[in-house]
């Protein structure tokens, strides 16, 4: 006999994922599960579900000793925040998408839900479809991660495919992410690579145990590859993707970073197409493993979120085990970054920036350098990320590697820099 409790539940959000987990939820006929209420801020929208089920006062959920599971879908990261922060606090157990809210306020989050004993779940808040939390929580705890590396944003994924695969222009492929519910209600933070960022900030806690904040990792987005970017790498065998990493160095430190990434053809990254997502871990017992799956849309997050609600009848939390383990782990302060750089020919870099140069190219219609420059360097400095300049890094291209100034960067000390 099973000795399960009903779970009932306190949906927060009624849009792409809200609705799709509902319809999901109608079909998971081996899960003793069900929606007791559907908090949503627009009373008047029209819905696919019982009117009675709706309501606009939050409390009717978080006060309702009857709902023992908030799962909580909404776009609006204070709301979600006190939303989080009362249903813990009332010993509910959590289920989050909301990846923003996360990566934010970790620290805090879990030092809470730790305090009281509660579960909090947020599979479907990176990769969407991919169990990659999940994984990193039970499977590589006596294992060294070599190497995390990832596309985690469906959006500029899809993006970066249209444009630059089908043709499509950029207002246009942006268009169609939002309409297909892949993208955030504000784009920025897809295409600036700030959901990406959250995302890894949240992977960092569950693969090397560091709660990081998002402002001390370097990001980048999409917007500023052209097509010349996208020519240089086809005829390099390679493609143009949103790539997250962590890296831990010799020294034991983490080098974390978010970078539009010049990723091989033979990479598993670069089969990555549309709004997929993929995630390349290296360990020293596994070896390499190549997580695939939709990242984003509303049946595939609303999966992740299915199957933390799944766990939580079987009393699932997170141990954080890398956190627990007391690793000592902290992020890279400093890393050497080998990048590649277009700009305008009549654009001169700071060239005496770079710790080496590689390749110049010279041409009039853009002009592009390969060099190596450091990755505090780019934290400090913003000039590379201006819209007519465009930074790639190599896919292997984090290393420690101290190298010496090339003598050719001397020589344009005197150009015009940017
Ligand atoms: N905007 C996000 C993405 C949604 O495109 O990946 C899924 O987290």
């Amino acid at each position: 006999m099973s000795t399960q409790k009903k779970l009932v539940i306190g949906l927060f959000g009624f849009g792409v994922v809200g609705e799709g987990l509902y319809l999901a939820l109608n079909n998971a006929i081996y899960l003793d599960a069900s929606i007791k209420k559907v908090c949503i801020k627009d009373a008047d929208k029209q819905r696919n579900a019982p009117a009675r089920l709706f309501t606009t006062n939050p409390d009717e959920l978080l006060d309702d000793p009857e709902i023992n599971v908030i799962v909580e879908v909404i776009n609006d990261t204070a709301a979600a925040k006190a939303i989080a922060l009362k249903a813990i606090a009332s010993g509910k157990q959590l289920v989050s998408a909301s990846k923003k809210l996360i990566a934010e306020n970790l620290q805090e989050l879990i030092a809470l839900h730790s305090h009281h004993n509660t579960s909090f779940l947020y599979e479907s808040s990176v990769c969407a479809s991919i169990p990659v939390i999940r994984n990193l929580e039970e499977y590589y705890n006596n294992d060294f991660l070599q190497h995390l590396s990832g596309i985690i944003n469906g959006s500029t994924n899809f993006i970066l495919h249209k444009v630059f695969e089908d043709n499509l222009e950029y207002a246009d492929a942006l268009r169609l992410a939002q309409d297909l519910g892949f993208a955030e209600l504000d784009p920025a933070l897809d295409v600036q690579g700030t959901d990406a960022l959250h995302k890894l900030v949240i992977l960092l806690a569950h693969a090397f145990g560091i709660v990081a904040r998002p402002d001390e990792i370097l990001v980048n987005g999409i917007r500023n590859i052209n097509g010349y970017d996208v020519r240089y790498a086809k005829q390099h065998q390679s493609q143009i993707k949103l790539v997250a990493q962590a890296k831990p160095l010799q020294n034991g430190d983490i080098a974390a970073l978010v970078l539009p990434t010049l990723v091989r053809n033979s990479s598993p990254l670069s089969f990555v197409k549309e709004e997929y997502n993929g995630i390349l871990i290296r360990s020293s017992l596994a070896d390499e493993q190549f997580f695939y799956g939709k990242g984003a849309g509303s049946f595939p997050t609303a999966s992740a979120v299915l199957s933390d609600i799944a766990a939580l009848s079987y009393g699932y939390k997170y141990e954080y085990h890398k956190l627990r383990q007391q690793l000592g782990n902290k992020l890279a302060d400093d890393a050497i970054l080998k990048v590649y750089v277009s700009h305008p020919h009549n654009v001169k870099l700071p060239l005496t920036d770079f710790r080496s140069i590689q390749t110049i190219h010279d041409d009039p219609e853009r002009s592009y350098i390969i060099g190596e420059i450091s990755y505090h360097y780019l934290l400090e400095n913003d000039w590379w990320q201006s819209e007519h300049i465009s930074l790639l890094l190599f896919e292997d291209g984090i290393t420690e590697k101290k190298a010496p100034a090339h003598s050719q960067a001397s020589y344009y000390t005197s150009h015009q820099t940017v």
